[in-house]
């Protein structure tokens, strides 16, 4: 079981800077020690104030491969794609950013292959995964469905799978490609962001109980080794 720190913040603007700060450590840092940072970011709203504040970070951004930890399957350009609201907020000058789904498609399975083919290509471990959590525990688009044990269990060489939630989630209700958990557990760092905790506070015990939870986010950190900070605000 990992080992999991805890970082509260009144707000999503003290939790925004207080990540944007690290974040930037580590892609420096990955620079320094390889020549270039690859880091997968998560979609949904808490982090969209983190990215608005590391979009000006002072860095060689030329260096800097960005993925989403999930996407859903429609367009590019639709509204529900996580890399064009990404692009909206976060698209550094001279960054390269990895759409994992460049095309929509009805055989999200094909959509999983072709996006763990692109992360194949990619230096493999991440320098840094950022992940977020819904309400019901889900991170990535590891939700449970049909798809869920591949997803946690599947081959540890297989980094991003297409899977069919279920039930649809309400807020974008599609297939959607994911990360995998050995994906995501490779990272060299992991860190969660959580905003609104009255809303979620029954996932501080979903990850407390690891690999007994019944909830994704608690199976997903029960298998990662290095230690997590996990990052609330109040709002
Ligand atoms: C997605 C996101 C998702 C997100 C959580 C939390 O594509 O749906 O990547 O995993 O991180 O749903 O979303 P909020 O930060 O908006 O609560």
């Amino acid at each position: 079981m990992t080992e999991i720190e805890w970082w509260d913040y009144e707000d999503a603007a003290e939790m925004a800077d207080a990540l944007a700060g690290d974040i930037q450590f580590i892609i420096e840092a990955a620079i320094d020690a390889r020549g270039a940072a690859v880091i997968a970011l998560a979609g949904g709203k808490t982090p969209l104030p983190i990215y608005e504040k590391l979009v000006k970070a002072k860095l060689d951004w030329k260096r800097v491969t960005i993925l989403p930890t999930d996407e859903r399957i429609v367009p590019l350009g639709d509204p529900l794609s996580n890399v064009t609201a990404l692009g909206k907020t976060f698209i550094p000058k001279g960054a390269r950013v990895i759409p994992i789904v460049p095309a929509a498609t009805e055989d999200y399975k094909a959509a999983g292959r072709s996006a763990d083919a692109l992360c194949q290509d990619l230096h493999w471990p991440l320098d840094l995964c950022l992940l977020g959590v819904g309400g019901d525990g889900h991170t990535a688009s590891i939700f449970p469905g049909p798809d869920f044990d591949e997803a946690l269990n599947g081959p540890k060489e297989r980094r991003a799978l297409g899977v069919m939630p279920e039930p649809l989630p309400p807020e974008a209700p599609v297939a959607r490609v994911t990360l995998s958990r050995a994906g995501i557990a490779s990272a060299r760092a992991l860190m969660i962001a959580i905003s609104g905790k009255a809303k979620k506070k029954v996932l501080e015990d979903a990850i407390k109980q690891g690999a007994s939870s019944s909830y994704p986010i608690g199976r997903v950190l029960a298998e990662v080794e290095l230690p997590v900070d996990i990052h609330w605000s109040e709002q």
